[in-house]
Order: C-alpha cells, then sequence, then structure tokens
C-alpha cells in the first residue's frame, strides 16, 4: 500500500534518495514502479510531483505524459555521484537524448551538468536550443550526411565515427576548416548480451561501428589525416540490460584497443562505454542499481588500465532509458470494453501504439495502476487495448487491475524513455500533451497535437483540390 505521505521531501536540494531501482518493500509491486514524489491523496488518488493525476487529466486531456522532475533529477545526480565515487579520474556522463528528445527534458538534464548523444540533425538542433553544451555533445550514427557533419563541427561537437565511407566524408568536410575535427572511433566490440534482438548491438553483426578486422587500418589512417584529432574510442552493446559482465568485457575490449590505437599514433584520452542499464517495467525486472553499475564498469576500467599500464582516460557513459524511463507515467482515460465469453476482457483506453510504440514492437511488458481510485483491489484480469486499427495494438496483456468502468484514469508506468520519442501519427492520432510536475506545479513541456498540426504539413496541389460544396 503506498503510503498517503510523500516518498520524499519534496525538495530538489541534494543528496536526493535511495537507489531508484531498490524495491520499496512496502509498497505494493505496481505501485513501487510509480516515480519517487508518488503519494496517494485523502481523494484516494494517485499525486506525483504533488499534482493529482486525474485533475491533471482533467486540465490538460487525455493521454497525458507526465514527467517527475524530481526522479529526473535523481537519476542524474545517481549517475554523476557514482562517477566521482568510482573513478579516480575524469568522468562526464551523457545523456542519450534518443530516449526523450525535447526542449524541456534536455534543459533539466544539462541543468545537471550532463553531456549529450545526439543522432541526427534533428537531435543536435533540439538539444542546442535546450542549452546543451557544444564541448559535451558527441554526434553518434550510423549514416550522418554532409550536411549533419558541417553542423556539428560548426557547432564544436565531437563526431563519433562510424564507418569508412563516414570517415572519408569527415576528413573532407574537415579539409576545409581552420581547427581539426573532434572525433572518436565506434568499434563492434564483439559482446553478446541479453535482450531483444532489435536492441542490441555489440555483437558482430551488427549495423554500428568499425568491424574489428578493420580497425588496425582505420587507426593507421587517420594518424596520417592532420584535419582529424581521433581523442577517443566508443562501444555500445545494446539496451534493457540486466547483466554487469558484459559491461565489464566491454571494459576489456575499449581498453585493449586504446592500447593499439595510441601505439598507431592517435592521441586516445577517452573512452565511451555507451549506455544499456536497464529499468524496472514489471516487478519481477531486477537490474542492478545505477551506482551498481558504474561501480563495475570503473573497476574493470581501472584494472584493465592498470594491467597494462595505461593511464586512466576520461571515462564517459551514455545512459537514455535509465535516466529517464522511471520519472514518468502515461495517464489514458478508459473507453469502450468487450468481452470475449471464457476468453478475455478487454478494455480501451484512448491512446496505444502511437504514443507507445514498445509493446508492438519489442513485445514490453508495462504495469499500471488507477490513479483515480488507488486502493481498489485489483480482483480482475484484463487486457488493456489501444485505439488504433491494428490487432497488435495491445498496451498491457492479461493485467490485474481493479474493476474499472469508461472514465476512469490508468496510469501506465516507467514511460519515460522510447515512448514519445518514437511516438506516430498512426491513424492520424495526435500526440499527446506532456508536462513536468514538481512541487505541486504542473507545466507544460509539449502541447497536445490539433487536427490543424496533423494537416500542416499536407499539401493539396491545385489539380487534386476538389470543387467547393455547394
Ligand atoms: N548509446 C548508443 C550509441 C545507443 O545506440 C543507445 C541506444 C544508447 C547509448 C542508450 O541506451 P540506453 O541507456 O537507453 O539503453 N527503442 C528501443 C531502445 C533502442 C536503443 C537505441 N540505442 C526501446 O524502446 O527499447
Amino acid at each position: 500500500m503506498l503510503s498517503t505521505e510523500p516518498r520524499v521531501q519534496e525538495n530538489l536540494s541534494y543528496p536526493y534518495l535511495p537507489p531508484q531501482n531498490s524495491p520499496q518493500t512496502s509498497l505494493s509491486p505496481n505501485q513501487q514502479l510509480l516515480p519517487l514524489t508518488a503519494k496517494i491523496n485523502d481523494r484516494d488518488r494517485l499525486e506525483i510531483g504533488g499534482c493529482d493525476v486525474t485533475a491533471l487529466v482533467e486540465q490538460f486531456g487525455s493521454p497525458l505524459y507526465i514527467v517527475d522532475e524530481l526522479t529526473l533529477r535523481t537519476t542524474c545526480a545517481q549517475y554523476r555521484d557514482a562517477f566521482a565515487t568510482y573513478y579516480p579520474g575524469t568522468s562526464q556522463v551523457i545523456y542519450a537524448s534518443k530516449a526523450w528528445s525535447c526542449l524541456a527534458i534536455c534543459a533539466i538534464v544539462a541543468s545537471e551538468n550532463l553531456g549529450f548523444d545526439v543522432v541526427s540533425g534533428g537531435e543536435l538542433y533540439t538539444t542546442l536550443k535546450a542549452g546543451g553544451n557544444p564541448e559535451t555533445i558527441y554526434f553518434h550514427g550510423n549514416n550522418k550526411s554532409r550536411e549533419e557533419l558541417s553542423f556539428a563541427l560548426d557547432r564544436g561537437c565531437t563526431i563519433i565515427v562510424d564507418n569508412r565511407f563516414e570517415l572519408e566524408m569527415l576528413c573532407d568536410v574537415a579539409a576545409h576548416r581552420p581547427h581539426p575535427a573532434r572525433m572518436m572511433i565506434r568499434l563492434t566490440p564483439g559482446i553478446e548480451c541479453h535482450t531483444h534482438e532489435y536492441i542490441r548491438t555489440g555483437h558482430i553483426d551488427s549495423k554500428f561501428g568499425f568491424d574489428p578486422t578493420q580497425l588496425q587500418d582505420i587507426f593507421t589512417f587517420i594518424a596520417q589525416k592532420p584535419q582529424l584529432n581521433c581523442i577517443g574510442l566508443h562501444a555500445h552493446i545494446g539496451s534493457q540490460i540486466f547483466e554487469r559482465q558484459p559491461h565489464q568485457d566491454l571494459a576489456g575490449v575499449l581498453v585493449d584497443w586504446m592500447e593499439k590505437a595510441i601505439a598507431c599514433g592517435l592521441p586516445i584520452a577517452e573512452l565511451n562505454i555507451g549506455g544499456g542499464l536497464g529499468i524496472r517495467y514489471t516487478e519481477s525486472d531486477d537490474p542492478p542499481s545505477i551506482d551498481e553499475w558504474v561501480k563495475a564498469a570503473c573497476n574493470a576500467i581501472v584494472k584493465a588500465c592498470q594491467t597494462k599500464g595505461l593511464p586512466l582516460p576520461k571515462l564517459l557513459a551514455e545512459p537514455g532509458r535509465s535516466l529517464v524511463g522511471s520519472s514518468c507515467i502515461t495517464a489514458y482515460t478508459v473507453g469502450s470494453s468487450k468481452v470475449v465469453p471464457g476468453i478475455r476482457t478487454y478494455i480501451a483506453v484512448d491512446g496505444g501504439m502511437s504514443d507507445n510504440p514498445r509493446p508492438i514492437t519489442y513485445q514490453s511488458v508495462y504495469r499500471a495502476v488507477l490513479a483515480n481510485r488507488m486502493s481498489a483491489p485489483p480482483s480482475e484480469t484484463v487486457t488493456v487495448a489501444g485505439k488504433h486499427c491494428e490487432s497488435g495494438d495491445i498496451v498491457l496483456k492479461d493485467a490485474h487491475l481493479p474493476p474499472t468502468q469508461p472514465g476512469d484514469i490508468l496510469a501506465i508506468l516507467a514511460t519515460g524513455a522510447y515512448n514519445y520519442s518514437m511516438a506516430s501519427n498512426y491513424n492520424r492520432l495526435s500526440r499527446p500533451a506532456a508536462v513536468v510536475v514538481r512541487e505541486g506545479l504542473a507545466s507544460l513541456i509539449l502541447e497536445r497535437e490539433t487536427y490543424e498540426d496533423l494537416v500542416r504539413q499536407d499539401r493539396l496541389p491545385e489539380h487534386l483540390a476538389l470543387p467547393p460544396k455547394e
């Protein structure tokens, strides 16, 4: 049972709270997955950041993404503090903004002194506009355009070069500039990990990064190019990973390659171990805490460098999901239902695969609470369907929920990562609004799209326009 007291002092100063990943045993399993400021108010409703979720839906409409600022700042601080504790050299945490790129999220993250991983001109533009410091912006991607490379170099960002085609393009673009291009090399480390095959990237058969067989030649090539300043190596092994061992193995692989790159004359001073730490979507998910993950990675880098007698590089990590995932819930309104006798009961909500494509794409499993009747016992097993014209548009399969009725507010938990950023307008649904909540104040960070927004980019050539109806 969730306490009626806030789980934390609603005070945004440091130090923050217990690690976000550690279960709070006094709470029911689903309630443990809520953001840190969650409480039940005296109307038996869910509050986040001091705001009543049901009232937020009345004010801002449904569906609604609700981001708890304190939870997001807490995870930023946990990463920063863990690196300061466990890594004796310098370090920089950079936010993988693909998890959720918009001005407000990026501004919060930038204000916490994190850098950014961007993968497109659009993410770079958003990050810069939000106040991201170009010196800590790293540009990724396996098919950057010449324009994107120029844009990033103009602003003083670091390019993480992914392949030979890009490398040659960068040589060309950088040759016309006053300063050498600051760059890193992304390599495929050949590390397998247990996660969905679509979000695995470290194995050899991956579209990302230089294959190990190419690397020696690439080091030699770069060492001969005065317009390139290759300061580091990068690898990322995948996402939603619960084991520590793959990242420890990665440390060894990166340090091995660092030694070889230095031997080729490259001024390698930074290693980037990527992101990938998983979060709890359900009560059975058991990832390491941020502190444990950072400790394991830092110790492995330190040990590998000591063994080889190499100086410690600046250490970078680029988490996305574990920074923003647990800070958000999505509130939907319950509508129609259908009983298929002897098989299942469907209840439908007013969103689905367009605001959260993860269940249909990766068979991701989420948990929910009934935000307007928090203490109602879960006595039914229902399948929560989205409203899209697609049978696979299922938000939750076989969920244990209290009996619901139309108008109830269902909150799906841990929707901060890869929900809004992968949202679409499928079936011409408008993308939902998003608010950030803090100390009883809800601030709009994304406007709900209107019908007019949906046709804004449409063009109707004159010869296709129908005559006006009489
Ligand atoms: N660095 C690189 C180079 C990446 O490709 C990614 C994620 C990250 C960092 C951040 O990984 P994280 O800490 O978030 O696990 N859409 C999928 C996830 C795709 C991840 C893509 N790359 C999902 O919804 O599960």
